[in-house]
């Protein structure tokens, strides 16, 4: 069979997992790489898209989410919580119904797509907003699951980055390599911890014979790791980075120095210009936050700091179809024609 078995079957001898471990998975990893034509062209480099919206709920937290799940069923969890500015709460979601667990998910009011809303409310898990941001919901989820018989799966929960590390493992074996820079937005800052121990673990059995630089871009409105201090009331429309206080930071900070990369800002209106950018031109429609990266390669390169010939790795972490709103906004309307060849012709401009 061909069929890809989910990052558990995949890589199991690279995971903590034994035979008795339940698992629990929907199939995800194993998503495409895709050379990026307009990206290659712009920094005279190789650049590949990591496309991590393919994945069954829509974001790399499926790969996080498979080992949270299936360790936590291991343990004989009931229950498991997260705290989520969108994509953690609709993974876990789905997962928890996988193992027949009950979800209750904590999202900052009014802040979280109404897509992933919908899958956190079609899944059937408990949904609280809670009023503050991401920060406090990470320290009320953290709280609960101190106290309650209730199992945290945010990426504190160490197997979570057990999981997301395997996006590293594939990005080699589908290059031969590993590149000369990965580039990544960073948020809680667990996606850019899980790439760069992937990264290390397999250089350190030989799979690669080198680690990447590691490049993370945090939105300009919540740039805790840039500033050197968390930031109160983070503010970007890249509603998945909107955190203050990265629960992963000194992790990131490792990452970045242990490599010879950087942790740098990028707008909302250079994350926006890069969200259009990949629609438009590379056929790959992404969250605003998963722009991020790519905003951040774009920026460096215009600054004369991407030396040509490398070949670079962007993730591009969750689906565009999260929140199209975004798509819709600024773009003209459709416009309304009768059932009428010549009409409609005359339209798109054929007549
Ligand atoms: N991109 C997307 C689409 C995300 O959903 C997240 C995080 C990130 C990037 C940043 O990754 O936190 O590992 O640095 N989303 C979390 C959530 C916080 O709740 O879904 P990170």
């Amino acid at each position: 069979t061909h069929q890809w078995r989910g990052i558990i079957e995949e890589y199991r001898d690279r995971l903590p997992v034994t035979a008795e471990t339940p698992v629990v998975t929907l199939l995800e990893g194993g998503t495409p790489l895709v050379p990026a034509q307009l990206l290659s062209e712009r920094t005279g480099c190789d650049v590949y898209l990591k496309v991590e919206g393919a994945n069954p709920t829509g974001s790399f937290k499926d790969r996080g989410m498979t080992m949270a799940i299936s360790k936590a069923k291991e343990a004989g969890a009931q229950a498991v919580i997260c705290a989520s500015t969108g994509n953690t709460s609709a993974s876990a979601a789905a997962y928890a119904v996988r193992a027949g667990m009950v979800c209750a998910v904590l999202v900052p009011q009014g802040k979280i797509a109404l897509g992933k809303m919908g899958q956190a409310l079609v899944h059937g898990s408990r949904i609280l907003q809670v009023d503050g941001n991401f920060d406090d919901c990470l320290d009320l989820a953290r709280g609960l699951s101190e106290k309650y018989p209730v199992a945290l799966v945010n990426s504190v929960n160490p197997v979570r980055i057990e999981g997301q590390k395997t996006a590293a493992f594939e990005i080699v074996d589908a290059l031969g390599d590993a590149p000369d820079i990965h580039v990544l937005p960073v948020g809680n800052a667990g996606n850019i911890t899980a790439y760069w121990k992937g990264y290390r673990e397999y250089a350190a059995d030989g799979m690669s014979t080198r680690t990447p630089r590691m490049w993370g871009f945090q939105a300009a409105g919540s740039a805790p790791i840039v500033t050197g201090a968390p930031v109160r009331d983070p503010q970007t429309i890249a509603t998945a980075i909107r955190i203050g206080n990265p629960a992963s930071w000194k992790f990131a900070e490792a990452a970045r120095d242990e490599s010879g990369g950087l942790i740098e800002a990028v707008t909302d209106r250079q994350i926006l210009s890069a969200y259009r950018l990949l629609a438009a031109r590379e056929g790959v429609f992404v969250e605003p936050a998963s722009a991020a990266s790519v905003a951040g390669l774009l920026k460096a390169a215009e600054e004369g700091r991407v030396d040509p010939g490398q070949r670079i790795v962007c993730t591009v972490t969750g689906n565009g179809l999260k929140d199209p709103d975004w798509a819709v906004a600024g773009a003209p309307q459709p416009i309304t024609v009768p059932v009428d060849a010549d009409a409609a012709a005359e339209r798109l401009g054929l007549a």
